[in-house]
């Protein structure tokens, strides 16, 4: 990685960890939310079909946590950037909670859909909502009741937003990735994509992560620490 290289356009890809200091659980680890369920219960397109009430109820159940909980400093870092970096930055997420907005970032990608949102699958329609939504549900604009989803990607559906991702990948000079096992794809993948491209790919974790060997250096530590001190040493190399 070169220290004076000017980046024009620089992609963060976050997970769970970026979230851990606000409070909300990770997946995977001690405490992870998949530690004591089964990711086949509640993440599937299978077992939204099989037992929808069950699938609604698990996400209900999350929203009041997340609605509550705070940005860190690794969530304000990246706004920081996005203000006083002088490149197209951009956040692609998969974290489903809504701190990245919340800590004042812009062109916000969520691949993984949001907590707050619900899809009609008879017309398309996104309500917003923190509240409860459940199998008797109106769709507000169609007005069909028990066809909402929560607009979270399951296990064997297609992520949002990816023809805008992939050409983000494609210009990007330098890639971060915040607080990410890298075990999902096709997210895992994206730092072959932008290394394949020419960026410098940079990941910020508290241990080995399974795409490891891709990225040109790793920071440990916890995000809210290494983040905001990455991000200053980045603005201050433009005095240089
Ligand atoms: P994981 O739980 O798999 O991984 C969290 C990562 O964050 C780990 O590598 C931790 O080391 C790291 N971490 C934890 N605390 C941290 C901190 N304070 N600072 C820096 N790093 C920290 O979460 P994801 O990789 O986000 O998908 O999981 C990917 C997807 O798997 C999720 O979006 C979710 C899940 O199935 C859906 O629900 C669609």
């Amino acid at each position: 990685m070169d220290n004076t290289r000017l980046y024009k356009n620089i992609v963060i890809l976050t997970g769970a960890g970026i979230s851990a200091e606000s409070g909300l659980s990770t997946f995977r680890g001690a405490n992870g939310l998949w530690n004591n369920r089964r990711v086949e219960d509640v993440a599937t397109v299978e077992a939204f079909e099989r037992n929808p009430e069950f699938v609604h109820d698990f996400y209900n159940t999350l929203k009041p946590e997340i609605l509550k909980a705070h940005p860190n400093p690794a969530h304000f870092a990246l706004t920081r950037l996005q203000k006083e970096y002088p490149a197209e930055v951009s956040v692609i997420t998969q974290n489903v909670d809504t701190l990245h907005e919340k800590a004042g970032s812009q062109n916000v990608y969520h691949i993984h859909g949001q907590i707050n949102q619900a899809v009609c699958l008879n017309c398309g329609h996104i309500l917003e909502s923190w509240n409860d939504v459940t199998t008797e549900t109106v769709c507000p604009s169609c007005g069909i009741a028990g066809m909402m989803k929560p607009n979270i990607v399951f296990f064997g559906e297609n992520l949002l937003y990816m023809d805008k991702v992939e050409q983000l990948l494609r210009c990007c000079d330098l890639f971060l990735s915040v607080g990410t096992s890298g075990v999902v794809y096709p997210a895992a993948g994206f730092v072959q994509t932008v290394k394949y491209y020419g960026a410098d790919a940079v990941e910020f974790t508290l241990e080995p992560t399974a795409n490891n060997y891709l990225f040109d250096r790793h920071i440990y530590g916890p995000a809210g620490k290494t983040l905001p001190q990455f991000v200053d040493e980045l603005i201050s190399s433009l005095r240089k």
